[in-house]
């Protein structure tokens, strides 16, 4: 999620906040805003829609006066972004302001209950229920900030980094986490908080780093005071001296974004998740499609347009709608689909998966298939992004933003909710039993424990990469869930690299690619525990007849394949359907570290461009 920003001290706080606010840019966002006590005891709050640069314009000729402040750059979850929903947010009395990082699964029922009480809300978004909450439990209570947000923090479901200040107490900046991280960096009469600290090393090098749980009381010229919300006694403050450039900061201490984003896979799947499968485990929520029952239910057809990574989850979808919904799937290129005059009617639900929401390809092919009379469903990662405002529903896959050229978290999350979204039509259209969707939707809750598993083999990745760096070609294998998870790890490779790679189908390679096999084509073959696994097997027993090296990736445990590739990585048991959240890991890691060895430039790499927003 996105960035906080704040200061309390003797200097005037706007500057601070402002260049704090540009520090953390990197980290992608939609709107910003600042919020500052004056000398006269005014808490002002400017905020706009759009660059940091905006809300400078925006504020130029404000009174920005005090030294005190908070400031939010937000990539929003909840309600579109525009100036409303932008962060901070005032209380009702205009009291208090807050700023928060991440999203309030348990945002409706607090809300509902507030209005019950008089409050009025005037944004879209999750956070605002927070500094009304903290205002009602201060009110009712009589108590102070703090133990009005510890109480709060108490009450609130889900992942939060909050700040909040309070017009009648100029000297307190109070800060909780739980899941979003925040660092308070501390100066000479002076302290400055932030989501990272990126924008706080410039001033200091002495941080200390909240824990989940923990809630920080900062009063100007006081020592630190930090609280576990469950607890009386202060906790123990532990005081780090970085040593690391803003450079590395940036990327939260990996070399590059990408890698980044793949170590952060455990904490956005469980973001795309959250909220989305009851505690029971019985059911799936995702209002966009329940909002819609009747297209699902009299659906002839589901057609999903995507491109690149997003064709490849797309592909992995048509399994799972056919698995769980028995809907027969078209998987189109985007870029295809869009002139090919395609056969349409109103009996189509059509899929657009798309990461940025703006690639221009698939939004032309989805505006065609509604001039045609097609339901049209976004599966997209930016909120209020192009593609999610010309589709009549969708949901968005919330693994915050992703900056890598070479899209990560984004495939991983689109797959989760395909599945989701699977197990939710089966079970409404009486496709998918509760056993199985039970099952199904436990191991998606797995999928989190079970990539870090996975990340155990990264040095093991790294060293494989060192025997490959070298190689001119490369094949990947794949069949039934697993031929998209070929192709997908081929783009890794080819994307990042520049090695020439190609997926196919395992079962396909007799007609004609096995000519390919020498020494010099290694090929990658996904031959995980599925109901075609001995097919599998056979394929990469014809690949080594003709002297091909193999890489596998399988099942923990298999002892057969062990016995005839060259390498082997293995990966955690799950249901089949699930298994390319999984291949995908091993396949994401190879590719990094072989463009690395290779001096690519693998934020960045050659010729492309994070969002084609052009043909
Ligand atoms: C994937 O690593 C590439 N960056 C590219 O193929 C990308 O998936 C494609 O351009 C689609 O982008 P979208 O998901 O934002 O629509
Ligand atoms: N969920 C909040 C919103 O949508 C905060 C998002 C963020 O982390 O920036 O406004």
């Amino acid at each position: 999620m996105c960035g906080i920003v704040g200061y309390i001290g003797n200097r005037r706080a706007y500057d601070i906040l402002i260049q704090g606010l540009h520090r953390l840019e990197y980290r992608g966002y939609d709107s910003s805003g600042v919020a500052m006590i004056s000398e006269t005891g005014e808490l002002n709050i400017y905020k706009s829609k759009g660059k940091v640069e905006a809300l400078e314009r925006y504020a130029v000729d404000k009174d920005l006066g005090g030294n005190i402040g908070i400031a939010h750059t937000r990539w929003a979850t909840h309600g579109e972004p525009n100036d409303i929903n932008a962060h901070p947010h005032y209380s009702q009395s205009g009291r208090i302001a807050l700023v928060h990082n991440g999203t309030i699964e348990n945002y409706s029922v607090l809300k509902e209950a507030l209005i019950q009480q008089g409050y009025k809300f005037v944004s879209q978004t999750d956070t605002e229920v927070a500094v009304q909450l903290i205002e009602y439990i201060m009110t009712t209570n009589n108590c102070s900030l703090f133990d009005a947000v510890k109480e709060a923090a108490k009450r609130i479901v889900g992942a939060y980094a909050i700040a909040v200040v309070d017009r009648e107490n100029p000297g307190q900046i109070i800060a909780a986490r739980q899941s979003s991280p925040l660092v308070i960096g501390v100066g000479e009469g002076e302290y400055f908080l932030a989501s990272d600290a990126t924008p706080i090393i410039e001033y200091t090098n002495k941080v200390v780093y909240l824990n989940d749980g923990e809630i920080a009381v900062i009063n100007r010229d006081e020592e630190l005071k930090v609280y576990h919300i469950n607890g009386a006694d202060q906790s123990k403050i532990e005081i780090t001296e970085l040593q690391m450039s803003i450079e590395q900061l940036e990327k939260g201490g990996y070399p590059h974004f990408m890698l980044k984003e793949i170590f952060e896979q455990p904490r956005t799947l469980a973001d795309c998740i959250s909220g989305r499968i009851t505690a029971d485990g019985k059911s799936i929520v995702l209002a966009g499609v329940t909002d819609h029952k009747e297209r699902f239910l009299n659906a002839g057809r589901i057609i999903i347009v995507a491109c690149g990574t997003s064709w490849h989850a797309a592909l992995i979808g048509k399994h799972l709608f056919e698995d769980f919904c028995r809907i027969p799937v078209a998987v189109e290129y985007a870029s295809e689909f869009r002139y090919s005059n395609p056969v349409v009617t109103d009996k189509d639900v059509l899929i657009a998966l798309s990461q940025s929401g703006e690639t221009a390809d698939t939004l032309a092919a989805l505006e065609l298939a509604k001039s045609k009379g097609a339901f049209v469903f976004g599966i997209c990662n930016v909120i209020g992004s192009s593609i999610p405002r010309a589709t009549h529903s969708g949901c968005y896959i919330h693994v915050g933003p992703e900056i890598g050229v070479a899209s990560t978290k984004a495939f991983t999350g689109q797959v989760t909710v395909l599945a989701m979204m699977a197990l939710l039509i089966g079970q409404m259209k009486g496709t998918v039993d509760a056993e199985t969707l039970e099952t199904v939707a436990n191991d998606i809750r797995r999928v989190p424990t079970l990539i870090k598993e996975i990340f155990k083999l990264n040095d093991k990745i790294e060293d494989l990469a060192k025997i490959f760096t070298y190689a001119h070609n490369f094949l990947y294998l794949g069949r039934g869930y697993n031929f998209p998870s070929a192709l997908e790890g081929a783009l890794k490779l080819k994307e990042i690299s520049y090695i020439h790679a190609e997926g196919y189908p395992a079962a396909e390679m007799k007609h004609g690619t096995i000519a390919l096999i020498d020494n010099d084509m290694p090929s990658v073959v996904i031959a995980i525990k599925d109901h075609v696994y001995d097919k599998t097997v056979n394929n990469i027993q014809q690949v080594k007849a003709r002297g091909g090296k193999v890489v596998a990736i399988v099942t923990e445990g298999d002892t057969v394949v062990k016995e005839m590739a060259d390498y082997v990585i293995e990966v955690p048991q799950i249901s089949e359907c699930l298994t390319p959240l999984l291949t995908a890991i091993p396949l994401q890691l190879l590719a990094y570290y072989i463009a690395v060895n290779k001096g690519r430039n693998v934020d960045q790499p050659r010729n492309l461009a994070k969002s084609v927003t052009v043909e």
